[in-house]
């Protein structure tokens, strides 16, 4: 179900991740790294047991599944993985090593998520969170030729207010029409748990941010209580009735006619992860969905999420899956790439940089 090998085609590639939780993707061993500069302890005698716990856990939704006694759920995984992270320097380093490796996979632009209120809630300082990424969005620009923007999650899980207060202490360190602004985050987005947690509830957040001239997405799980509420909310109603820019998953529109087709009416894409998916799908479940939903002109791009926390499988893992399991043609594929860089908030050159390249592929070979 996890790894299959990466292809040379799909290797070669030229990438571009538009769903990617930047927390996701500490590696045990930055996170055994970070816990010694930092002095923290972590629950685990060896680094082999640190490696060991990183087999999450099923049970993605206590409250619909039940806890299984002693093992975290995978938000539970997450946040914990947080703890670690203290300094500008530690926020720095993860995101170089996330930007380092998109290098390595021929992702040429990247878009990750940030979650600012897991670590200002711990005590950390806003600055340092956001300060590390900046110097890295810089720095990886120049040292691997990896573009990104970011974009900062509200977590849904948490009251409102909070969020919004988030919203404002990372507001100079926004892009869009801030005066002054860093340039950092172009969009803001909802992630953590949905559960009883619609996207209506943050559309305070989402005007602020457009008032700002920023771009609004949101996670919409896959098999989330009230999925397709959800999805009506975040096509239909979000910011004041135009609806969400993209969604995140939104894999269960496929389940009724009125929202996906409000998706390809209203051009909303989805940014999936099918690893995500088929770590509690089967096969021939998963990957005929994700090609129905495609064959009625739902636009769609392929991504991985939390990559360390899902069995260590990278953009690269999550293409090779479609191009394996759904039977796409290198064509196709390309056209997964191209949907990417039509739904990204890059500059102009950059997006024309990517299609010129995507041009030059020969997919018949
Ligand atoms: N779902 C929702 N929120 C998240 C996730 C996820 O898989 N990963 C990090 N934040
Ligand atoms: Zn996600």
């Amino acid at each position: 179900m996890n790894g299959l090998a990466i292809s040379p085609f799909i290797a070669a590639l030229p990438k571009v991740e538009l769903h990617l939780h930047i927390e996701g993707t500490l590696t045990p061993s930055l996170r055994w790294e970070l816990a010694h500069r930092n002095k923290i302890t972590l629950p685990y005698a060896t680094f082999e047991d640190l490696k060991a716990s990183y087999a999450v856990t099923l049970n993605h939704r206590p409250e619909l599944n039940g806890r299984q006694p002693g093992i975290p759920t995978f938000l539970e995984a997450y946040f914990a993985g947080c703890e670690v992270l203290r300094t500008e320097e530690d926020f720095y380093d993860l995101a170089m090593a996330y930007l380092r490796r998109c290098a390595e996979m021929n992702v040429r632009y990247t878009e990750p998520f940030f979650d600012i209120q897991a670590h200002t809630r711990r005590g950390v300082a806003a600055t340092a969170v956001l300060d590390g990424y900046l110097r890295a969005q810089g720095d990886a620009k120049c040292q691997f030729g990896v573009r990104s923007r970011w974009i900062l999650c509200f977590l849904r899980d948490e009251p409102v207010a909070k969020g919004l207060a988030a919203y404002v202490e990372a507001r100079p360190w926004a892009a869009g029409t801030v005066e002054g602004g860093k340039g950092l985050f172009h969009a803001v987005g909802l992630a953590s748990n949905a559960y009883e947690r619609p996207p209506m509830l943050f559309e305070e957040g989402f005007a602020l941010a457009k008032a700002d001239g920023l771009h609004v997405t949101m996670h919409c799980d896959f098999g989330q209580k009230d999925t397709h509420e959800h999805m009506h909310e975040a096509i239909f109603q979000v910011c004041d009735g135009h609806g969400s820019e993209r969604i995140d998953h939104g894999l269960d529109a496929e389940d009724k006619e009125e929202l996906w087709q409000g998706l390809v009416d209203r051009k909303i894409g989805l940014t999936l992860c099918p690893h995500a998916y088929h770590r509690r799908t089967a096969t021939d479940v998963l990957f005929p969905k994700i090609r129905r939903l495609r064959d009625r002109g739902v636009k769609m791009c392929i991504n991985s999420d939390d990559p360390t926390l899902m069995h260590d499988v990278w953009i690269d893992g999550n293409m090779q899956k479609v191009y394996t399991y759904c039977e796409f043609s290198k064509a196709e594929m390309v056209q997964l790439v191209r949907n990417a860089v039509d739904m990204c908030w890059a500059e102009e050159d950059v997006k024309s940089a990517i299609y010129k390249e995507l041009d030059e592929i020969n997919v018949l070979e």
